[in-house]
């Protein structure tokens, strides 16, 4: 149990509803705070509004202990909390790289005058370098017993609750011993399980958030670079992946090649950070990550030539298979998808596309109502000339050639996410191709 702190939540999106849930399940009273009632009403009677393994039985059961509840009167908010995390959105601006701060400066403005009692504020959202110097200073402007704390959240999507209550590190960008007690007392639970507690500055608290997602894009394009050497030298980018990554320097993780990254942080954080470098006079200093972007954003043109090149050089009417609609398996979002992205690419080269994934369709419909949809993957591969295999979910990397025979009018696939073993399919009569490998390559699965 805790000692009697009283959390708030500002923002009811992924992060938001995620760290509610995640802080009322170690025992805190948690009150979480949105604009849009009927989200509130949503969560206030245990309807989770996103597809997250185990936060709906982590919100159920808060609201059923009495623990967590969901209002949208920041007034309450002010009056009940001790800590209040912020967990706004930062998508990227529609005109430029820069982060759109509008939602955590309208938490900022909204709570600010109404604070009566001393508290510490939390921003969890990841906010360009310096933004948690100017907030504290407007907040002192509010009430003078309110201070700033910068604590980044590294939650994936997909294993959302387990990062939260078993983190690896958690930052704690502070400006005073009380802010970094709080802090400890907050999260007591995940530093007696071993969490490191790494106490900083507002400033490099800021960065450890945008800095690791800088490194893992960089690290994904990295890979995806050699991919694209491996499809013009004739090399196999698994089976250099495998060799690189079992140097514990380099390490396995983040080395999967294909379609690359897409969802809510890697691609818009990525910007932001080469945005707020050059505000800063030291864009040269990031000036890479153009790359990693533009290394990102051609494998998606790749597997467009790979799909024309495989209808033999005109698309115009081609029935074509998309499995996948998700940025990655295990999630709902559709948010710089590369497989929807894929799927638009495609459309707009005159074929005939019908996408299917096993939880991302509604998302989908709504992002890209354009695009033809199907309810299974049998629908969606009926007739079809190519079938592009864009997200890796497990329905998908099970897929036997036997599967789609009886279905598919011709017998060509991409693999653009790696997962599928090309001898298997080719001695099956199949055309396959993968990205990072050439296509006359005899290439089998890796054995990792
Ligand atoms: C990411 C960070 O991992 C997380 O710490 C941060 O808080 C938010 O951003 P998330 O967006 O949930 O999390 O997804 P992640 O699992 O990191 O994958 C990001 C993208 O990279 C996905 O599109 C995934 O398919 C792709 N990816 C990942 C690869 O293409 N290759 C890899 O080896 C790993």
């Amino acid at each position: 149990m805790n000692d009697g702190l009283r959390l708030t939540v500002l923002g009811a999106g992924y992060l938001g509803i995620t760290h509610a849930a995640s802080m009322a399940s170690l025992g805190f009273n948690v009150l979480g705070v949105d604009t849009d009632r009927g989200k509130v009403d949503q969560l206030n009677a245990g309807h989770l509004p996103i597809y997250e393994p185990g936060l709906g039985e982590l919100l159920r059961a808060g609201l059923d202990a009495g623990r967590l509840r969901f209002t949208t009167s920041y007034a309450e908010v002010a009056a009940f909390g001790d800590v209040h995390f912020i967990c706004t959105g930062t998508p990227q601006r529609p005109d430029s790289g820069h982060a759109d701060l509008s939602q955590v400066h309208a938490c900022v403005t909204a709570l600010g005058p109404l604070l009566k009692r001393p508290c510490l504020i939390a921003g969890k959202s990841t906010v360009p370098v310096g933004t948690a110097r100017r907030l504290a200073a407007e907040l002192a402007g509010y009430y003078p017993g309110a201070e700033l704390a910068w604590n980044p959240e590294f939650l994936r999507e997909g294993t959302a609750v387990a990062d939260t209550l078993s983190p690896d590190r958690i930052v704690a960008g502070v400006t005073s011993r009380r802010a970094e007690e709080l802090l400890r007392q907050v999260y007591a639970r995940p530093i007696a399980g071993g969490a490191s507690f790494i106490r900083t500055d507002l400033e490099t608290a800021e960065l450890a958030k945008t800095a690791a997602n800088a490194f893992l894009a960089t690290k994904i394009s990295f890979i995806n670079a050699m991919a694209e050497i491996c499809e013009a030298a004739g090399g196999d980018v698994r089976a250099l992946a495998q060799v690189l990554g079992a140097d514990p320097r380099i390490g396995p993780a983040f080395l999967r090649a294909g379609l690359g990254f897409g969802g809510g942080c890697l691609p818009k954080d990525v910007r932001a950070f080469t945005a707020r470098a050059h505000d800063l006079g030291v864009g040269d200093a990031v000036a890479f990550l153009r790359e990693v972007d533009a290394i990102n954003l051609r494998r998606r043109a790749r597997t467009a030539d790979l799909t024309l090149e495989l209808a033999g050089g005109n698309l115009a009417g081609v029935p074509v298979c998309v499995l996948g609609a998700a940025f990655k398996p295990g999630s709902d979002d559709v948010r710089d998808s590369p497989a929807l992205d894929v799927a638009q690419i495609l459309t707009g080269m005159g074929a005939s596309v019908t996408v299917y994934d096993p939880a991302a369709l509604d998302n989908a419909r709504r992002a890209r109502p354009e695009l033809c949809y199907a309810a299974s993957m049998r629908q969606a591969a009926s007739g079809a000339h190519v079938v592009l295999l864009l997200t890796e979910w497990k329905e998908f990397t099970r897929l036997y050639p036997g599967d789609l025979d009886p279905i598919v009018a011709r017998r060509n696939i991409i693999d653009a996410r790696g997962v599928l073993d090309p001898l298997l399919w080719r001695e099956a009569g199949w055309q396959f191709r993968a990205l990072g490998v050439a296509h006359d390559a005899v290439a089998t699965a890796p054995s990792f």
